[in-house]
């Protein structure tokens, strides 16, 4: 069976673009590939983050990959720093990255952007990212379009370390939605619907409740036509609207174009809130449920396990190669 691995950041309230761009994937591989997904929490300190706040969003992201359908029978869940052969191989890949691929990539540009002193962690993230793929030698990696670049990075440098120390990692595929890779922001569909953006009505939370959603949709930027027509480069913010639409619908997006033909943008927003709380409303019960039972702690357990099998063979065998002595 091909592998799969993916991570979220545990550094905020995880939002649709989340789920449509990364989680909804995660549910459909589970069931043809072996699938590993974390919560990455060693990246999330890349910037700083209050130690309640990490706890509590570790455990809330956990409970969600499990509320949205993910079966810890059939993938394995688990926190990244229960496992701490991805810190360890972590920094042998900083050693093969180069600082010129480091610098070149755009999240690190865009969050260092500004701020008068930036953790060292935040430079050296896309190597950790890299360890954290290669562990699993995985085939496929289901992320949004945002982390193509560091997926790149991830295949250069499983390339350069099979050529120096012989075939040891496999060299990953990323595994990106055709539509919904980029899901926008609800008041700008320049930017990327981001949980850190400080305006709350430019996301919907997984979390937010059904009277929320309703209202951050119906305040959603439209542009001043009324037709509901895919078209993402003249008409960027219902288009983006209707790959919402898609995601939480079985429509596509020809058959959203023709039940709203005709109709202008109001009846087609007030059932795309309905459609979006009819996706979360489940989930969020299912949330609650998790967190309240405690069963989450087991579950990551388990996970931990079996992702350490893998991992700590994988590194085992890459320091081998380049020549440390494993204890014997
Ligand atoms: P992060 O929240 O940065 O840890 O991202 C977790 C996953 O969600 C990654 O695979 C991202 O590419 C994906 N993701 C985050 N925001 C969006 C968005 N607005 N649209 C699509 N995918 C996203
Ligand atoms: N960098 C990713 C993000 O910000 C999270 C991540 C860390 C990840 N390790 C990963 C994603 C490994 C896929 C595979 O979204």
């Amino acid at each position: 069976m091909k592998r799969v691995l993916s991570g979220i950041q545990p550094s905020g309230q995880l939002t649709l673009g989340n789920y449509i761009g990364a989680m909804k994937n995660f549910v459909e591989l589970q069931h043809s590939h072996q699938c590993y997904f974390m919560v990455v929490d060693h990246h999330a300190i890349t910037v700083p983050q209050k130690p309640e706040a990490l706890k509590e969003q570790t455990e809330s992201v956990a409970a969600l990959f499990i509320a949205a359908g993910i079966d810890p029978n059939k993938a394995s869940v688990f926190l990244q720093s229960h496992v701490p052969a991805h810190t360890e191989l972590g920094w042998l890949i900083t050693t093969i990255a180069y600082m010129g691929e480091l610098e070149r990539m755009t999240q690190f540009k865009d969050k260092s952007a500004g701020k008068e002193s930036v953790g060292a962690g935040l430079f050296v993230y896309p190597a950790l990212m890299a360890a954290d793929i290669l562990l699993y030698n995985a085939d496929l990696v289901p992320v949004g379009d945002d982390q193509k670049q560091h997926l790149e990075l991830t295949r250069d440098v499983a390339h350069r370390f099979n050529q120096r120390y012989g075939e040891t990692f496999r060299v990953p595929e990323p595994y990106i939605p055709q539509v919904g890779a980029r899901i926008m922001s609800l008041d700008d569909a320049s930017k990327k619907m981001s949980k850190s953006n400080p305006n709350p009505g430019s996301f919907i939370a997984l979390l937010d409740p059904p009277d929320v959603i309703r209202k951050k949709i119906s305040r959603a930027v439209t542009d001043s036509g009324r037709e509901v027509k895919f078209d993402p480069e003249n008409k960027p913010e219902v288009s983006n609207l209707m790959g919402i639409y898609s995601h939480c619908s079985d429509l596509s997006l020809q058959e959203i174009e023709a039940k709203y033909e005709g109709q202008g943008y109001g009846s087609f927003k007030k059932d795309l809130a309905e459609q979006v709380v009819a996706t979360l409303e489940p989930i969020q019960q299912r949330y609650n449920e998790i967190r309240s039972s405690g069963a989450i702690y087991d579950i990551l357990k388990k996970g931990a396990r079996e992702a350490s099998v893998i991992a700590n063979a994988t590194l085992n065998e890459a320091k081998q190669k380049m020549g440390f002595i494993l204890p014997q």
